[in-house]
């Protein structure tokens, strides 16, 4: 084969491509010979095509070499486009050369192989067409994120992930020893935001938060994706309307731009693209009166669990926002309610169909001794949060903010069994390899 360059695989399915020749270049998904002739799948990043190639054409060298192939091996295609309604996508290009390019060794991962050595050979895996479409999708909401919060004119920043304090309460924190101090991974940048805040009034950070949880269930990651913004003047309903607009955003977005994948991975796009916010709104004492009323054992000041979540939104296709929490509930840094002192300006989303909480927010406290009398109460060390009262102290003004977990939403939005699937190397409290 001469030089030149390569035709994406796409370029086979195209009307006008029949009849022509084409150079493809990439790997085997398929391999299989009979009666002299070789069938191959042959993968790039733009789809996947049927090349058939003959031993009388190819020559016996070149036949047996492009035969031992394996699959997941390499190979270089010059060949013509043939109309054949038999083949994958109904066309197929029939080989006038195969070169080698990396023939490799037999491919460990088959079908009704375990789990667990799924997740060993995770690096491996990560090709097979639902992960592909996955990631893509991923991608595609992480770019519709950034386009929304771009538009809303917040600036996005890069706040650290490791810390001399645990910014939420150290026990979930993962420590490290930092040059023989301690050091933390970071859980969450919002006290960092917060300090951002200031001089730009709108910021936001996409950063890896960590979580030492011990909890094996399908929605928890110890390392994952976390979308955090903070907004200057901004109160309950108006963070709210921020969150739904958003959600609506991304839905639209990707229901628009990866129908094949959400085809593929069996998320009809028409779903994502019938979310519109607003979002129905049900404060967290009338979410306790309902489930009791369902015979759940809750009362007022019963943290909502997995099973109480799945039954608010089990019959419910938008997301739903849970507001008004018992402060004893929440984080320090809560702003307590003017008409109920009982509760927090605080919601969570909730994702449809018993996905659980897709997003945390909250208005933040602004009064320096109200503040530090919560702090006290949840006996965090003082002298840790020093830096963050500062901000109390100088040019203290109303701002909320909020952390959406990216898997947690695409776990949703493709309702995957296990939050894993959502990311390509998972991090859970039984592994953090490969
Ligand atoms: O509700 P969380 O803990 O809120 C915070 O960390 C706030 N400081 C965020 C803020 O206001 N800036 O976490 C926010 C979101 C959750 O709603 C959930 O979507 C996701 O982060 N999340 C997780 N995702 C995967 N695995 C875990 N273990 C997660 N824990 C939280
Ligand atoms: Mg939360």
């Amino acid at each position: 084969m001469s030089g030149g360059a390569f035709d994406p695989v796409a370029r086979v399915f195209v009307p006008e491509a029949a009849g022509t020749t084409v150079r493809l270049r990439g790997w085997l998904s398929k391999s299989r010979s009979s009666g002299g002739i070789l069938f191959l799948l042959l993968r790039d990043r733009t789809g996947s095509v049927q090349v058939t190639g003959k031993r009388d054409v190819l020559g016996d060298a070149a036949f047996d070499a492009a035969t031992h192939v394996q699959v997941e091996g390499v190979v270089a295609v010059e060949g013509t486009v043939h109309s054949d309604p038999r083949a994958p996508g109904q066309r197929e290009v029939r080989a006038g050369a195969i070169t080698v390019l990396h023939a490799g060794e037999p491919f460990p991962i088959m079908a009704d192989q375990t789990e667990e050595f799924r997740l060993d050979k995770r690096h491996l895996v990560i090709r097979s067409a639902d992960h592909v479409a996955t990631f893509r999708v991923k991608a595609e909401v992480l770019r519709a994120l950034r386009e929304f919060l771009d538009q809303e004119e917040v600036l996005e920043t890069t706040p650290p992930i490791l810390s001399g304090n645990a910014a939420e309460g150290g026990a979930e924190a993962f420590q490290i020893d930092y040059f023989g101090r301690p050091g933390y991974l970071s859980q969450t940048a919002q006290l960092y935001l917060e300090a951002l805040l200031v001089p730009n009034e709108r910021v936001y950070a996409l950063t890896p938060s960590f979580r030492a949880e011990k909890s094996r269930t399908p929605r928890h990651l110890t390392e994952y994706q976390h979308l955090e913004v903070e907004l200057a003047w901004c109160d309950l309903a108006e963070l709210l309307a921020f969150e739904e607009r958003m959600v609506e955003y991304v839905c639209h977005a990707v229901g628009r731009r990866r129908p094949h994948e959400l085809t593929q991975l069996g998320r009809p796009p028409e779903e994502l693209l019938a979310i519109t916010a607003p979002f129905p709104r049900l404060r967290y004492a009338d979410a306790i009166d309902r489930l009791s009323a369902q015979g759940f054992p809750v009362q007022w000041g019963s943290d909502l669990a997995t099973a109480e979540e799945r039954a608010l939104t089990l019959e419910s296709h938008t997301p739903i926002f849970i507001t008004h929490f018992p402060r004893e509930l929440k984080a320090f840094y809560m702003l307590r309610s003017e008409d109920d002192p009982r509760t927090v300006e605080a919601a969570d989303l909730l994702a449809p169909e018993g996905y659980g909480e897709m997003v945390g927010g909250s208005c933040r406290e602004t009064d320096l001794g109200r503040l530090t009398e919560r702090l006290k109460e949840t006996g965090a060390p003082l002298e840790e949060y020093e830096w963050y009262l500062d901000l109390r102290r100088h040019g203290s003004v109303p701002h909320a903010g909020f952390g959406l977990g990216v898997e947690r939403i695409l776990r949703w939005m493709l309702r995957r069994e296990h939050i894993r699937e959502t990311t390509p190397f998972p991090r859970t409290p039984s592994r953090h390899t490969p």
